[in-house]
């Protein structure tokens, strides 16, 4: 996968990412633990929570209006969502809306994602946005799976999770992304640690066997069995 900027953001600010919100507490908490905490110490990745209200100009500070025609629910007025996207867009700049309505979340997304040197992400809330935010501002949406959460961004923490572990030197050892469960389209086998029985259980003896190559094999076929019980879609050809 190219990085199509060159690398620059990696020698510079690392990764940048700008979240848009009405909730900025519910999006923060997962950033401020473990890894994601790490790779803004280290400098790899910045992220930014802004409120969507500190955008708006009205004594009452309203981001949500009834949706023209009628209907039930409020939908997100696009003044305050323009403003700040307009605010912090450059050239690089990638634009998300997170929403259930678009296209679900994939590893391979996920990868590509984590090549880009700027994030927007707009957090969506309600019954949606209004509609010229999508066609004037948003590049992607993403939707993290078949299910109807109340908060677009308890769905941008998981997203930019996803991302942000894919950024170079995030994670300890730089290998330990390849062999995710999804990344070669296969699940991951059975993995034991110490003790070598443990209440009579005992670890497959090839695994004690420190023969490399036997390992190997042992762990690509239990990766295809594995994924034909348990997820079979992704062994289909597309
Ligand atoms: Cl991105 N937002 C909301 N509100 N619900 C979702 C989602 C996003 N993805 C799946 N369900």
């Amino acid at each position: 996968m190219p990085r199509p900027n060159n690398g620059d953001w990696r020698r510079g600010a690392g990764m940048e990412i700008d979240v848009l919100t009405l909730f900025p507490r519910i999006f923060e908490g997962p950033l401020e633990e473990s890894i994601l905490k790490r790779a803004q110490q280290k400098g790899l990745v910045s992220v930014r929570v802004h409120n969507l209200r500190d955008f708006t100009h009205d004594k009452h500070r309203v981001v949500d209006d009834k949706p023209y025609g009628g209907g039930p629910g409020m939908l997100m007025k696009p003044e305050p969502i323009f403003e700040a996207v307009e605010k912090f867009r450059r050239t690089e700049s990638r634009v998300v809306l997170m929403t259930p309505q678009g296209p679900p979340l994939t590893q391979a997304r996920v990868q590509e994602f984590s090549c880009v040197a700027h994030l927007i992400i707009i957090c969506g809330h309600y019954e949606g946005v209004d509609e010229r935010v999508r066609a004037a501002l948003v590049n992607d949406e993403v939707s993290i799976g078949d299910y109807v959460l109340t908060n677009g961004a308890l769905a941008a923490a998981v997203f930019v999770d996803a991302v942000v572990r894919l950024v170079p030197g995030v994670l300890g050892d730089e290998n330990s992304a390849g062999d995710d469960s999804f990344a070669g389209g296969l699940l991951e086998g059975p993995q034991y640690t110490r003790p070598p029985e443990f209440r009579g259980l005992t670890v497959p003896e090839v695994l004690l066997s420190g023969n490399h190559a036997a390992i190997a094999r042992w762990r690509a076929e239990w990766a295809r069995q594995r994924t034909k019980e348990r997820r079979p879609d992704l062994l289909k050809e597309d």
